[in-house]
């Protein structure tokens, strides 16, 4: 009885718990890593698109209202150098004369002015605004004043109005354009350092969103992890049942067939014996001559030839000779049946020095030498086979090769008869190897089954 039988009795069978596919947790993790890749790019897009918003909106645009100023603060300048001429006595052309050049810086002015509260617009208060306009229409206001004395004569009074009045206003227009060109530098300073706040910010969000895919993929790695685990263990313990199950099968198709050949064996073969010798004492009251008794004995021999033939697929189904007489004498009994039977020549040594065979072991042995050699007649195409039965001093061996077509042990094999071997094998505690024979020996193909059986296992115990 093996261990492995006893391990798993009847009806104590679990049913694993359904398993599920990992298949929907890897598309979760994929989903997750997707959307987080997904939201990452759009925050960079919308950090980048703002970095170059405040580029071109404001750092460009305060540029430009720069080159505005400095526009305007030119045309100070030439106002300055103008009033400075017109207050040189040394000049020979009246006041009005200027007032032409006076003329085209305004409306230079007023374009320039236009311009840049067009670009400042955003920027600028509406005080800082207002300061210049009415401070460059009083210019305008005094210095029409100014034109208005020097034409009607009043030269002097003109000259008075300039110093007094033009001079200090435009010094103080040109102080309030000098103070929105530092406004403008200051807030293009402003803006680097908001750029350089975005890709700050824009570089931390990236370790966290490398920190977060790091998980994302761990996680997945784990959960794919485990999950292969559950699915091993499940297919570890599928394999343990199916074992399990056909080791009783086997178990109990010995036992059918055990039980079914002990009843062809006593009870027909006892009253088909019972019958023969009836018929026979019937016939030695008939006179030899009797046609009756040519009759009787026609039937005692047919009683006889079915008793043989029943005793002989009691044998086949199983031999009663393996529990009576041992497992050698099942082999010199079976061996030549077979080759009878199936039209091979069979080849069968012994060597060694035998030990008695336990009758469960023996069972196990016949029946994988029962199968190997169908196979033989069945799938090889050859005529011979070698049977080599070997007692070693710790194991026993058998050995059965034949030279035929051979075949690649594939998985996927149609048939039972190696896997029914292999349960056998394990039954008995032993190692089993079929394989396919090529090559470099001589016969080119050919199948070899291997058999080895510990001699613990093998041997009968006090019997
Ligand atoms: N001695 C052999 N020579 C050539 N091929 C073999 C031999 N033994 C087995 N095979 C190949 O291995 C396959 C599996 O053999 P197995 O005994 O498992 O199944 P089967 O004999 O086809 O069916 P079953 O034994 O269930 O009646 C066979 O179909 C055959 O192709
Ligand atoms: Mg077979």
């Amino acid at each position: 009885m093996s261990a492995s039988a006893a391990l798993y009795p009847f009806g104590v069978e679990r049913t694993p718990a359904a398993q599920r596919a990992p298949t929907r947790g890897l598309y979760l993790g994929l989903v997750v890593t997707l959307i987080a890749v997904l939201a990452y790019a759009a925050y960079i897009t919308l950090q980048f698109a703002g970095v170059r918003k405040l580029q071109s909106e404001m750092v460009d645009r305060n540029r430009r209202d720069s080159l505005q100023l400095l526009r305007i603060q030119n045309d100070f300048n030439s106002l300055g150098l103008a009033m400075r001429d017109m207050l040189d006595a040394g000049e020979p052309y009246p006041l009005a004369a200027w007032s032409a050049q006076f003329e085209r810086i305004h409306n230079d002015l007023d374009a320039a002015l236009e311009q840049e509260e067009k670009l400042s617009e955003a920027a600028r208060t509406s005080d800082q605004r207002r300061y210049l306009s009415q401070s460059l229409a009083q210019f305008w206001d005094a210095a029409d004043r100014m034109f208005a004395l020097a034409t009607s004569g009043n030269e002097n009074a003109a000259r008075e109005q300039i110093r007094d009045t033009l001079q200090p206003r435009l010094a103080a227009l040109g102080s309030a354009v000098s103070r929105l060109l530092i406004q403008n530098n200051e807030g293009e300073e402003l803006a680097t350092a908001r750029i350089a706040e975005i890709y700050d910010h824009v570089q931390r969000q990236l370790y966290f969103f490398l920190a977060a895919i790091l998980l994302a993929i761990i996680a997945t790695s784990l959960y794919l992890i485990r999950a292969n685990r559950r699915i091993f263990a499940h297919v570890a313990e599928l394999s343990a049942q199916r074992s399990e199950l056909a080791q009783k099968l086997i178990s109990a198709q010995e036992s059918t067939l055990r039980h079914i050949s002990r009843e062809l064996h006593d009870e027909f073969g006892q009253v088909l014996t019972a019958i023969g010798s009836m018929l026979r004492r019937a016939g030695k009251q008939i006179p030899e001559e009797s046609p009756l008794h040519a009759d009787l004995r026609e039937v005692q021999e047919t009683a006889q030839a079915t008793l043989e033939n029943i005793r002989s697929l009691s044998q086949a189904l199983h031999p009663v000779l393996l529990e009576e007489a041992g497992l050698e004498s099942a082999l010199d009994w079976y061996i030549p049946t077979v080759e009878r039977q199936n039209g091979i020549a069979l080849h069968y040594e012994k060597s060694g020095a035998p030990f008695p065979v336990e009758t469960n072991a023996g069972v196990q042995v016949y029946r994988i030498l029962q199968e190997a050699l169908n196979n033989v007649s069945r799938h090889s195409g050859a005529k011979e086979a070698w049977i080599r039965l070997r007692f070693e001093s710790d194991a026993l061996e058998l050995n059965v090769e034949d030279h035929g077509k051979g075949f690649q042990p594939v998985n996927g094999q149609t048939g039972i008869g190696l896997v029914a071997m292999r349960e056998r094998a394990e039954l008995l505690g032993a190692s089993l190897s079929v394989s396919s024979l090529g090559g470099t020996e001589q016969a080119a193909t050919g199948t070899r089954v291997h058999l080895r059986v510990p001699r613990e296992k093998a041997e009968a115990h006090g019997e």
